[in-house]
Parts: C-alpha cells; structure tokens; sequence
C-alpha cells in the first residue's frame, strides 16, 4: 500500500484489564513484567487521523480534543512517529505528520486513553507511512506508545502475552496481544462508576515505574499475576463468570496492594471508591454477579452478566459519596478493534 494522499483515519477503543498489567520489565520497549487479560468496551474510544504533510520530519504537529498537545504527551507522540518512520522504508520516512485526534474518554482519568489513543494512533501513523502490518504488528507496535495499547488492537476479551524473558530482542517480538477463545453464551457488561473524571496526578507510566523500583510486594505481585491471567483464559473460555470476577477483582486489589506498598506509596483508591466497592460487596451478598475492578484512578468498573447491567447500574446509582451525591454511571459493554480507513 501507498502513502494515502487524503490521510488515513483509525478508531479503536479503550480496553480494561481484567488481570492487569503493572510493571515494566523493558520501559524502553514496553515489555511488561507479566502478561494481562482485559476487555474491550464499547463506551469509550480515540479517533485519530494522520496526514503527511510537505515538511521535513521534525515538524510534527499534533492536536488533541482541538488543542495542540505539548510536554510530555506531545514528547510520546513524536518518539512514536519517529518508531513509525526508522520502520517505514520508503521516501516519505522524511516526511512530517499531522495527527489530529479525539478522545470520547476522559484523558487520564483512568479510564484507559492511553489505550484507544496508542492503538488508533498505530493503525493511522501504520498505514499512513505506508506500512503494511497485520494484526499481530500492529499489537507490537502499539504496544511501544502504552502497553496497554496492545490489547485494544482487538475487541472482546484479549492476552497481551509478556513475550519471551530471556532477552530484550526476543521480547519484543513476542509481546504482543491477541483475542481470547470466549464461550459463546458468555454475555458481559461492565459499569462504570465514575467519581473524578479529571487527569490522575501521577501518570501510569510513572506511578509503575516507582512500584517497580520501591515496592517490596512488587516481586510476590508478578509471581501471581501470570497463573492469573492464565486462569481467566481459561475462565473465559469456560464461560464461568463468577471465576472469571474473582480472579478481576482480586487482579485489582493486588495491584492497588503492591502500589500502596512503594515508598512513597502510590494511592488511587479515594474515599468514594471504597463506598463503590461496598457497594458491589453489598450487590453480591444480595445475589447479583457483580465484581469490581480498578486501574490508575479511582473510578470503579464493574463486571456483571449483561442481563444484569440494568440492576447492577442501579445499585451503583443509590450510593451515597462520602461527600454527598451519587456516582454517574456509564454502561458498556464489548466493543469492537481497532478499525483503520484511508480517506481520499
Ligand atoms: P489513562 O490511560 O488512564 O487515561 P495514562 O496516564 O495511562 O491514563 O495516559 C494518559 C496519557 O495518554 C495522556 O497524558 C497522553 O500522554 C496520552 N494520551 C491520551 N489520549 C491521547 C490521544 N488521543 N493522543 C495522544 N496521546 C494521548
Ligand atoms: C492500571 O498502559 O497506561 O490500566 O504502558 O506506561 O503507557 P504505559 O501504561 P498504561 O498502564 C495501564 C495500567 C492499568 C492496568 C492495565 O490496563 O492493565
Ligand atoms: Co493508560
């Protein structure tokens, strides 16, 4: 395929890790300490065009949500385009790029932006340069913007694989996502309670990086995680969504466990968060499947049957906040891969 004249278009959406990714053991090539399971949601995505432009590279310019994007975020994109060109090999590996993009998710709020915005950033910078990947590379390569960028390559339930430990060089060829066997009758849905829609303080990227170097619980975490995204799989293709939430909601509270335990400890969990998280406590004990998880932000999603979203979404929506009022709640369910169109 050419260089696409009018620009190509990519859309994909966030993801949330059901077994989660936490910890780098490569932060250069984005290589995790252990492999993570997640699902793609239909709630939340990143649509970002790339057009090349009649400039010499270094003249990127990048817009998010209508604003130029600058400082480290700006930083991210242009080491990614740089990637993009050392492995596009054609006359255009000079040129500059446009990328203009937009988030219908909260940007670094912990709702997984990083996740949309790397995979639909891969498909569109890909294809627009010229390259030619499959799937499988694409999941590589998003992978190098965020990790878990490699898992919204797909939709439904996926593996991003920790790849081959011995060195760097096989890693990198080995880390990359894929889509889970799933049981057909395994109807899921998640809720989202949203408490602080608002950029987290301390970035992912950054708040794994001081687990990694300051939490003693760090090593007992990446021992458990692996027989933990190997369990859901198989949970997954079972079907068994009650061994499936468990093993999420304990995923997460190990996470949050091993960043608690960092000096200084890094804390995500808010007030309010541990007021949804007795409340899906509560949901259980009256009988409803409902499981929590939770990333870099103290937003609680919650795992149920799909036929059980509409009471679940109501149980979170009595809540009481410890500062008065109730969580908004958004409903999502499966959502698609990464989608890429060239535009004339
Ligand atoms: P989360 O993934 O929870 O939203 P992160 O801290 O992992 O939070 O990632 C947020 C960062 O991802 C932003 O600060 C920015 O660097 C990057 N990002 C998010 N959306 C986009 C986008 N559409 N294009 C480029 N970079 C983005
Ligand atoms: C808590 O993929 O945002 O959401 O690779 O540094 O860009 P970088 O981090 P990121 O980390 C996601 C962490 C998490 C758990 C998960 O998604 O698995
Ligand atoms: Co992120």
């Amino acid at each position: 395929m050419s260089a696409e004249p009018g620009g190509v278009t990519a859309v994909a959406h966030a993801n949330i890790a059901l077994v989660k990714y936490w910890g780098k053991r490569d932060s250069t090539l984005i290589l995790p300490a252990t492999s993570s399971v997640s699902l793609t949601l239909d709630a939340f995505r990143t649509t970002t065009h790339v057009e090349l432009l009649d400039a010499p590279a270094g003249r990127d310019e990048v817009v998010l949500d209508g604003e130029p994007l600058a400082g480290a975020a700006l930083t991210k994109v242009l080491a990614f385009l740089h990637l993009v060109r050392s492995q596009a090999s054609r006359t255009a590996t000079a040129q500059a790029a446009r990328v203009t993009s937009t988030n219908e998710v909260p940007t670094g709020a912990g709702l997984a932006s990083s996740a949309s915005a790397f995979a639909a950033l891969a498909g569109a910078a890909a294809t627009a340069y010229g390259l030619e990947l499959g799937r499988r590379d694409l999941s590589r390569l998003a992978r190098r913007g965020s990790g878990s960028a490699s898992r919204s390559v797909y939709g439904g339930f996926v593996v991003w694989h920790a790849g081959d430990l011995a060195d760097p060089a096989a890693g990198d060829l080995t880390s990359y996502a894929e889509p889970l066997p799933t049981a057909p009758e395994l109807d899921v849905a998640m809720a989202v309670a949203v408490l602080d829609a608002g950029p987290k303080k301390i970035g992912s990227r950054e708040a794994m990086a001081a687990t990694v170097a300051t939490s003693p619980y760090f090593p007992a975490w990446t021992e458990h995680t692996e027989a933990d995204a190997a369990e859901a799989a198989d949970a997954i293709a079972a079907g068994d969504l009650p061994r499936l939430g468990e093993i999420a909601e304990a995923s997460a509270m190990r996470m949050h466990a091993t960043m608690l335990a960092a000096r200084p400890a890094v804390r995500y969990l808010a007030a309010s968060s541990l007021a949804v998280l007795d409340a899906v406590a509560d949901l259980r004990a009256a009988g409803v499947g409902a499981w929590a998880t939770m990333d870099a932000g103290p937003n609680v999603k919650v795992l149920c049957e799909g036929a059980d979203l509409d009471v679940v979404a109501a149980g979170l929506r009595g809540i009481v906040l410890p500062g008065g009022g109730a969580p908004h709640v958004l409903l999502a369910r499966p959502g698609p891969g990464l989608r890429i169109e060239a535009s004339a």
